[in-house]
This record gives structure tokens, C-alpha cells and sequence, in this order.
């Protein structure tokens, strides 16, 4: 997979998957724009690996436009995007409060909007790229205890196919894919663990063994993937949906 020299932005880097997505990118060549709402570890982590931080609330739509303007005057173009950055309350249709359902919808759906929106005016003009939308299997299924994220990754399902069914129409060489991973360890889900299961992944005597009866998959499994969407071994893929749960949406 060459990713070499690729100009990347990764959202919600500082933490598991979009940390695991950098890591990658980086080893492979690629230069990273690390983004997170968390500045102090986002700067750290990324002066640690050689990638750029930038402060980013993803549901702030003037700050995308900062961001790109930010890119375009230091690397001259865009290659990559990975709308990763994300949260997910734990509460059922009873329970979910309009402030939670509002928060779940701008931190994921109007993020992946404006994200998408200010990646493809750069990207057209440098001659296409590469979008990669983080879902969820919560898009394929539903999970009751993640109302709001379940709707919002949907969204995020069909805006991704919407996407790159308009890219390919206007002849950018811009593609637009989703990623729908399981349950993957990283701080959200074993926080997940602990809360519905009373499961601490961490303090498990041997947690490697706990989490593959538990099914939880590594942050690498989901990186490969995201690595492969940016790639031009997959330029044929476009507008797809890539489950990432080791089986768990067909059993
Ligand atoms: N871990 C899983 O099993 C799993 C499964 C399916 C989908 N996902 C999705 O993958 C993405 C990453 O999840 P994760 O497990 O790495 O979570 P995580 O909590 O480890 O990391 C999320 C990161 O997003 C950042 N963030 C949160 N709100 C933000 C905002 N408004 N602006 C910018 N950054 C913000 C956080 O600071 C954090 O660094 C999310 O979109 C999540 O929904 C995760």
C-alpha cells in the first residue's frame, strides 16, 4: 500500500483509532495533519510521532474552513481525510435527551458534512483524494443502548454513498468510503465495557485473552483498512461500506 508522501488530515487523532490511523500513515510515509479537540495530548502525541497538530472542534464549521486554508498554505494540497474524531453516549430511545441527541448529531453527522464539504473544494483543485468516513457497525444494525450514535453513523453511511456518487459524476478523482468497525480496544469501548458489562479490560489478569473472547478487535485491524482507502490500491472502491467485526453483523 503507498500512502508515501500523501497529505493526510486525521480527526480525533489523539486518542485509539484516529491515534492507531496516524501511527500507521506516518510509518508508511505519509505526512499526517493530526486534529482533536484535546490540544494538549494531540500536540504532544504528534511532536512524539512527527506529524502536525492542529486544534479542531469537528463541529465547528468555521474552523474547517481555517484548517484547509491552514493545509493549503503549508503542504499546497490534500490527499486524504479520515472524518474520524467522535463520541458515543450510552442511552436508549427512552433515555436520550435532546441536548445528547443534538451533540451526538454535530460531533459525527454535521462534522462528516463539514469535513467532506471543505475537503473536496482542496482536493478538486489538486486533482482528487481520497475521504474516509468512520461509521459503524451501530449504521448496519442499530444498538439500542447507542440511540443517538446509531442514527448519527447512519447518516453517516448514506451521506458517505451520496458523496461519492456526485465525486465520480463531476470527474473529481475524489472517492468516498465508510469504515463500520465492531467493537474495537480503545478508551471508548473499554469505557463501554466497563458501564453495561462491569468489564475493566485493563485490570483483566490476562487482557489479551479477555479481549478476544469478548471479540474486541485492535485499533490496528481498523488502521489497515483506513491505510488501504487512502491507497491507490484501492481506487476501484468507492462509495463502499468496509466492515471491520471479524463476522459479528453476519452471525
Ligand atoms: N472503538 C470502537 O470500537 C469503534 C467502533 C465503531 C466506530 N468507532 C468510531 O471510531 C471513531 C474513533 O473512536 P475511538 O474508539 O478511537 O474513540 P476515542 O474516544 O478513543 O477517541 C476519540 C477522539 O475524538 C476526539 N474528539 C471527541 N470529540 C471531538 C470533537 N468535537 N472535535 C474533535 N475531536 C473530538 C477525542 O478527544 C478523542 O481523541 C469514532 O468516530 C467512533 O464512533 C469506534
Amino acid at each position: 500500500m503507498s500512502v508515501k508522501d500523501c497529505v493526510v488530515l486525521v480527526t480525533g487523532a489523539a486518542s485509539g483509532l484516529g491515534l492507531a490511523d496516524v501511527r500507521m500513515l506516518v510509518a508508511q510515509g505519509a505526512r499526517v495533519i493530526m486534529s482533536d479537540i484535546d490540544q494538549e495530548r494531540g500536540a504532544a502525541l504528534a511532536q512524539e510521532l512527527g506529524a502536525d497538530f492542529l486544534h479542531q472542534d469537528v463541529a465547528d464549521e468555521q474552523r474547517w474552513g481555517e484548517i484547509m486554508n491552514d493545509i493549503q498554505a503549508r503542504f499546497g494540497r490534500l490527499d486524504g481525510l479520515v472524518n474520524n474524531a467522535g463520541i458515543a453516549p450510552i442511552a436508549d430511545i427512552e433515555n436520550t435527551t435532546t441536548a445528547t441527541w443534538r451533540t451526538t448529531m454535530a460531533i459525527h453527522l454535521d462534522a462528516t458534512f463539514f469535513g467532506c464539504q471543505a475537503a473536496i473544494r482542496l482536493m478538486k483543485e489538486s486533482g482528487g483524494g481520497s475521504i474516509v468516513n468512520m461509521s459503524s457497525t451501530a449504521a448496519l444494525v442499530g444498538i439500542p443502548d447507542y440511540l443517538a450514535y446509531s442514527a448519527a453513523k447512519g447518516g453517516i453511511r448514506s451521506m458517505t454513498k451520496a458523496i461519492a456518487i456526485h465525486c465520480r459524476r463531476q470527474r473529481y478523482g475524489i472517492r468516498c468510503n465508510s469504515v463500520h468497525p465492531g467493537s474495537i480496544n480503545t478508551p471508548m469501548v473499554q469505557e463501554a465495557l466497563r458501564e453495561l458489562m462491569d468489564v475493566d479490560l485493563n485490570a483483566a489478569e490476562d487482557p489479551e485473552r479477555l479481549r478476544r473472547k469478548l471479540g474486541v478487535g485492535e485499533p490496528d485491524d481498523v488502521a489497515n483498512m483506513v491505510t488501504f482507502l487512502l491507497s491507490d490500491q484501492s481506487k476501484h472502491i468507492n462509495g463502499a461500506e468496509m466492515v471491520v467485526d471479524n463476522g459479528d453483523t453476519v452471525v
